[in-house]
């Protein structure tokens, strides 16, 4: 038997670092032994209110029926997003979260040794994928101030570039692309290249100019990514969807697991979407939530980066990783951005108590 396994892994596997995900609740409770309820989690940017009760009562409804198998391309959630898009149910696509969804779209399009554009510092998945099917990554790094350099992403397109990623608003840095530079942008780009604008953050957004890929679906070749693990607060049951030409669509089908999304997942989407109070509910909290946060912070000398979204990256003065630590044993979790400098972390809106808890926390700590 060869025990050297590593010589049998496909090169790209190999130079993969593992996703990190925000620390768990569970691993808090039971390195320190904190009572779980009491834990506050702001370090995975989901929905502090939860998800809809009507999303919850349909989970429930389905525990009955979950001995059979989903009807895997998710028919009525598909046509209630339809309707509410506006948008042929042909054209779209359910996937295991929205991460599922770049992932066929990059397997669809890039042959190993390919090239796939992307920003820096963005969501980690998109290299992972991109060495994952042997493709080149090729990294944008944001300007000083974290805005898109669209121009840079067009100058780095070359003859062996399949796919253009374009995180909206982008995570970590919680900035945006505007309508206007969105629009320079899709001029220019040639036609031979997949763009994938992953707007997982969408809803949240206040600005009145973003740039939403949405009005060059049918112009480009652009597959819109978007979850319901964020606003919709289902990340733990994995679904979100893709918008894109229907041809596009058509080969994505062609390599989706046959049972990618669950009934419950489904069924739990379908009752999100019918509760507009909660969304707007999530909004405002996100909102009255964002201001307490930076301007609370601000106070402590802590640097908030202006954000669009349910997270805010921010810079101490000294080095986060002790503060992160210091902070977990007191049952609070943030998640640190070390990969952008020792005084990175980020910071998920919580609810006005659990921002409330953290602010005071942070004064004690520092
Ligand atoms: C930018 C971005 N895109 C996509 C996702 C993944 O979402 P999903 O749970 O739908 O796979 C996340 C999750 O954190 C994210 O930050």
């Amino acid at each position: 038997m060869n025990k050297n396994i590593e010589s049998l892994v496909k090169e790209g596997i190999k130079k993969i670092s593992p996703y990190v995900p925000g620390r768990p609740i569970e691993e808090l409770h039971r390195a320190y032994g904190l009572d779980i309820e009491r834990i506050v989690k702001l370090a995975s940017n989901e929905n502090p209110l939860g998800a809809s009760p009507k999303a919850v009562e349909a989970i429930k409804r389905c525990a009955e029926k979950i001995y059979r198998y989903p009807e895997g391309s998710g028919y009525y959630l598909k046509k209630k997003i339809s309707d509410l898009m506006k948008y042929p149910e042909n054209n779209i696509i359910l996937g295991s979260g929205s991460s599922e969804i770049i992932s066929l779209t990059m397997e669809t399009f890039i042959n190993p040794g390919e090239e796939v554009i992307y920003p820096t510092p963005s969501f980690l998945i998109y290299k992972i994928l991109a060495l994952k099917i042997g493709a080149s990554p090729v990294e944008v790094p944001l300007k000083e101030d974290f805005s898109y350099d669209l121009d840079m992403f067009l100058k780095k397109i070359t003859s062996r570039t399949r796919v253009i990623i374009l995180c909206n608003p982008n995570n970590p840095t919680g900035n945006i692309i505007y309508d206007d530079q969105l629009a320079h942008f899709m001029k220019q780009v040639p036609d031979n290249v997949i763009i994938i604008a992953d707007e997982a953050y969408r809803e949240y957004v206040e600005a009145d100019n973003f740039g939403t890929a949405y009005p060059y679906l049918s112009k480009k070749n652009v597959i819109v990514a978007r979850t319901f693990s964020k606003i919709y607060g289902l990340a733990g049951l994995r679904i979100g969807y893709g918008i894109a030409r229907r041809e596009i669509i058509g080969f994505l089908e062609r390599i989706r697991p046959p049972f990618n999304t669950t009934l419950t997942a489904q069924e739990a989407a379908l009752a999100a979407l019918d509760d507009e109070q909660h969304v707007i509910k999530s909004i405002l909290n996100n909102s009255e939530g964002k201001h307490f946060l930076s301007s609370g912070l601000e106070r402590l000398g802590i640097k908030c980066f202006p954000t669009e979204a349910n997270f805010i990256l921010c810079r101490f003065k000294e080095n986060a990783a002790d503060i992160i630590k210091k902070l977990e044993k007191r049952g609070i979790i943030i998640r640190s951005m070390a990969g952008m400098g020792p005084e990175y972390a980020r910071i998920t809106i919580g609810t006005a108590e659990e921002n409330r808890l953290l602010v005071e926390n942070l004064s004690e700590v520092l």
